[in-house]
Parts: C-alpha cells; structure tokens; sequence
C-alpha cells in the first residue's frame, strides 16, 4: 500500500472518489459533506491531498483547505474505500497528512469537525483536543462548506456555535500530555448521543 502525496497523475481517481464520498455519506447518514471531482482534481493537482493506493486501485484519500488567510489548516474529506477499511489506513492518512500541513503550513493551527467516532479517535491520538466552534475558523467559505450536510438546519440554529460535530484543534505543544492519557471512546459516544437528542428534531 502507497499512502504518497497526490500529484497529477492521481487525477483519474477524482470521480471514484467522489463516488466512495457519496455511497459512505448515504449509509452512514449524518456528518459528511459532498464534494464535486473538479473539487477534488483541483486539490489533487495543487497537491494538497494525500492519496493511498494499492496496485492501482483506489484506497483512501485526504485532502488540506487552508482558511483565515492560512492561519488555519483542516484535513478534511477523509475517505476509506470500504475494501481498505479497519485495516489502520485512515490512522496512516491521518498521520501523514498532519506531518505534510505542518510542513507545508507551519504557522496554522490545525482542526477538524467530525461526527466519526473512528476520525474522533485518530483525532486524538494524533494529539488534537475537543474544543468550542469559537476556537476555529470564522471564515464563512469553511462553515459554508457544512450545507450539504443534513444537519446543517441545526449549525444554522444554534448561530454556529454548535452541531452534531465536534471541532479538535492540534496543538503540537500538547501532543506528549496527551499520550499519557487512555482514549475513552464511550465518553465521546456519549457526547454524540446527548447531542443528537438535543438538536435532532424528532420525527412526527
Ligand atoms: C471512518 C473511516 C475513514 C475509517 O477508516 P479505516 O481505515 O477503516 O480506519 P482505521 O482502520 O484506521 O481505524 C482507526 C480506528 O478507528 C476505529 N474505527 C474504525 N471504524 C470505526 C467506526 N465505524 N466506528 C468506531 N470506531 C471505528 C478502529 O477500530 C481503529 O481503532 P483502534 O486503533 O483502536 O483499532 C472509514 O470507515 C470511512 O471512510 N468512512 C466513511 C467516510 C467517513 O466517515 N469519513 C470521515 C468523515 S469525518
């Protein structure tokens, strides 16, 4: 398996891509904004993506957007093709794609949002922390970005301040703190479930 920085030739696999963005949104049913192949091609030939790719066939894919005039990075579209999956790919997406945007963007800081429950995890055994959404960006381009999502009638409730997601920033100063600490992943279940009951509007 290659897990390589995205150039040009990666391009042929914007579509599928795309295709494994759309069928994992439908079954997992909350959390996972849409993306168009120019989109991804875009960032594929910018090189601001990173693919994995095994003997040619499409594996997992992760691509960098910067906000606030660079002062802030997000890993975001994260996508493991189901043949690839609970193998540890997403964990060496992840990993890498941390190294490459502090390479690239040393002086942002780096978030993401996420309902996952598999992406919270790597989160923070990377070393990112939960934070409040009035730690992150401000730019409306990223919290646009949120409109596909089916939960976005809930961002847009509550001005922004909150969602079904849940914002980790990387803060690289705590990352040897965090090691020491056990991940509990029933907490944040929890936190997931607790937020659903709050803003998902019942059905009548
Ligand atoms: C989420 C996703 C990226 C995980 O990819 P993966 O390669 O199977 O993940 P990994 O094998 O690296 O697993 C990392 C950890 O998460 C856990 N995990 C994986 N899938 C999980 C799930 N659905 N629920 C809870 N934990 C999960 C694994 O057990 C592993 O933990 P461990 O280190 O204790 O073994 C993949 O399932 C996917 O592409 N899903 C659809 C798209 C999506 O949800 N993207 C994230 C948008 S924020």
């Amino acid at each position: 398996m290659k897990v390589v920085i995205a150039n040009i030739s990666h391009i042929k696999y914007a579509e599928i891509i795309c295709e494994t963005i759309k069928e994992s949104a439908k079954v997992r049913g909350t959390g996972i904004a849409e993306r168009t192949p120019e989109y991804i091609s875009k960032k594929i030939s910018t090189g601001d993506a990173i693919i994995a790719i095994e003997n040619d066939e499409f594996a997992g894919f992760c691509y960098i957007e910067t906000w606030d005039n660079k002062s802030f990075v997000v890993n975001s579209g994260l996508i493991v093709h189901p043949n690839f999956r609970n193998q540890g790919l997403a964990k060496k997406i992840k990993k890498k794609i941390l190294e490459y945007s502090q390479e690239k963007y040393p002086d942002a800081k780096i978030f993401g949002i996420t309902t996952g429950l598999a992406v919270l995890k790597i989160n923070y055994e990377l070393g990112y922390q939960p934070v409040t959404f009035s730690e992150l960006t401000t730019d409306e381009a990223f919290w646009n970005g949120c409109r596909t999502c089916k939960n976005f009638d809930v961002l847009t409730r509550t001005e922004r301040k909150m969602c079904l997601c849940t914002g980790m920033l990387y803060d690289p100063k705590h990352k040897k703190i965090i090691k020491e600490h056990k991940y509990d992943s029933k907490v944040l279940s929890r936190l997931k479930k607790i937020k659903q009951a709050l803003f998902l509007k019942k059905k009548k």
